[in-house]
């Protein structure tokens, strides 16, 4: 990504703000709504239970079944754009962390999937979303999981403590992403293995009327488009931290009808065919590498 376009910290308090809004709008709800299931009328898919709302950072690839049983705030705040546990194929007893947590969904679907001889870590640095994601996991009564307050690029883990990293669309909302690779590689156990959803350009972003500086200017940081970095510069980082057996995966690669109503005025005076061919370079994909 070559441009840089305002301080960390202005950059962390943009993300911060935007994600205690949505925290706070799902507080409400964490204390009085039941949970997804078979019998509360409200299955992941529906508007009640599913996780991809105009807001959300893309398309979280859940499945209906996967969200059953787990607190309808925890559905209704994600803003993920992956599904880290399809990726991260999580064994019992497993010990996982989940970096940038948000509400708590990932955490608590991976707890499930670590059984109660494993354990789940959250970190997050907005405290409204620690709330909400220790209200969602006592609602279900999670015994295995901890959610600590901390950033990325300063984690409040011991070394060669974990199994697996997950996360969902986080490491492209960190101004400082050398520092958050460096501190998954530090927390995980040797032969352990990163296995997270992220925005990632697919190529990159030249030959457009507008310069990447513009395009990014014009993309908001809160909502995971305008930090994410290239395939290659995402490569390079691993690799930089000393990762190994990188596979950056694309999943899904965006289009218009995903930024319909969203799109920066910077951009609204292209072409739709060019508006369409930069919007196609952003991918939402799965990124795996091994300490
Ligand atoms: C896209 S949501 C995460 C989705 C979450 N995994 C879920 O299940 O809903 C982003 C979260 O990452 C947190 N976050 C963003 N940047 C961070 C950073 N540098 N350090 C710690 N947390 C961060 C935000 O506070 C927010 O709660």
């Amino acid at each position: 990504m070559s441009t840089i376009l305002r301080t960390p910290d202005a950059i962390k308090s943009e993300v911060q703000n935007r994600y205690a809004r949505v925290a706070d709008e799902n507080l409400q709800i964490a204390v009085a709504a039941s949970c997804c299931g078979p019998d509360s009328g409200a299955q992941g898919g529906d508007s009640c239970c599913s996780p991809s709302d105009s807001s959300s950072c893309g398309s979280p690839l859940y499945l209906g079944e996967d969200l059953t049983d787990l607190p309808q705030a925890a559905v209704a705040s994600s803003r993920g754009c992956g599904n880290p546990q399809a990726i991260a194929a999580l064994k019992t007893g497993e010990v996982v962390l989940d970096l940038g947590s948000g509400g708590g969904l990932d955490v608590l679907l991976a707890a499930r999937q670590v059984g109660p001889t494993g354990f789940v870590y959250g970190v997050d640095m907005t405290d409204k979303m620690l709330e909400l994601a220790r209200t969602n996991a006592a609602k279900i009564g999670a015994a295995n999981v901890e959610f600590r307050k901390g950033e990325l690029e300063s984690l409040p883990l011991a070394d060669d403590t974990v199994d697996v990293i997950i996360s969902n669309c986080v490491v492209n909302l960190s101004p400082e992403k050398e520092n958050a690779l460096s501190e998954a590689y530090r927390v995980l156990k040797p032969g352990g293995r990163l296995a997270i959803s992220d925005i990632v350009v697919d190529g990159d972003l030249s030959g457009f009327p507008v310069s990447e500086a513009q395009i990014r200017a014009g993309l908001s940081w809160a909502g995971c488009i305008a930090g994410a970095l290239t395939i290659d510069e995402f490569t390079g980082l691993l690799t930089a931290a000393s990762f190994s057996e990188i596979d950056i995966e694309i999943q899904h690669r965006y289009n218009l009808d995903d930024f319909l109503g969203d799109l920066p005025v910077e951009l609204s005076s292209l072409q739709p065919a060019v508006v369409e061919k930069l919007v196609g370079r952003f991918t939402s994909s799965a990124i795996r590498a091994k300490k």
